[in-house]
């Protein structure tokens, strides 16, 4: 089975992702990872080389053509599902989950590792509290399509499980 993680920067998808194939037992995928590799440059770099349209078109392609092993967890990117056929994709080929936050609790979180994150360029604090509820607003209809929706305050990698197991 392929379970993909979805949800915001910070919402926690890589951490609780290794925690959750750890648990299981599946290949952790990190797809913001694989880009990396295959574009042999950091997203932050290939932002600013080749612009957001080229990522999107990588990202959905890195997405769609990746050799999967049979059982894995994906830690997909913030955009991942708000792009192309991306989450229609996802939901034909395993089971979405996404993690859920509200946009405070995100900005607390993206206050470290800002660097990293090319969209969150050097907004301030409340800069990225605006920036994040504009954007979930706009990318709210596309996470909303997962399977499971949990809110990701206190969420364990054992109630993911718990989930995954109830699976036929
Ligand atoms: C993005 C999220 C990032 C990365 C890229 C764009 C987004 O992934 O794919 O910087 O559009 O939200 P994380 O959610 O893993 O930070």
């Amino acid at each position: 089975m392929k379970i993909f993680l979805i949800g915001f920067m910070g919402c926690g998808k890589s951490t609780l992702g290794r925690k959750l194939a750890t648990r299981l037992g599946y290949t952790l995928i990190d797809l913001d990872h694989k880009i990396e590799k295959i574009a042999n440059s950091t997203i932050a770099n290939y932002f600013s080389t080749h612009g957001e349209d080229a990522f999107r078109k990588l990202e959905s392609q890195t997405l769609q053509t990746l050799e999967y092993p049979t059982n894995c967890v994906i830690a997909t990117g913030g955009g991942t599902p708000c792009y192309f056929d991306n989450m229609d994709w996802m939901n034909a080929n395993g089971l979405t989950i996404y993690i859920e936050m509200t946009p405070l609790a995100l900005a607390k979180r993206l206050e470290q590792g800002i660097a990293k994150r090319p969209l969150l360029g050097n907004l301030s604090e409340q800069g990225i509290v605006q920036f994040i509820e504009n954007k979930l607003e706009e990318r709210n209809m596309y996470y909303k399509k997962a399977k499971y929706i949990l809110n990701g305050i206190n969420l364990t990698p054992e109630q993911i499980h718990a989930l995954v197991l109830a699976q036929d």
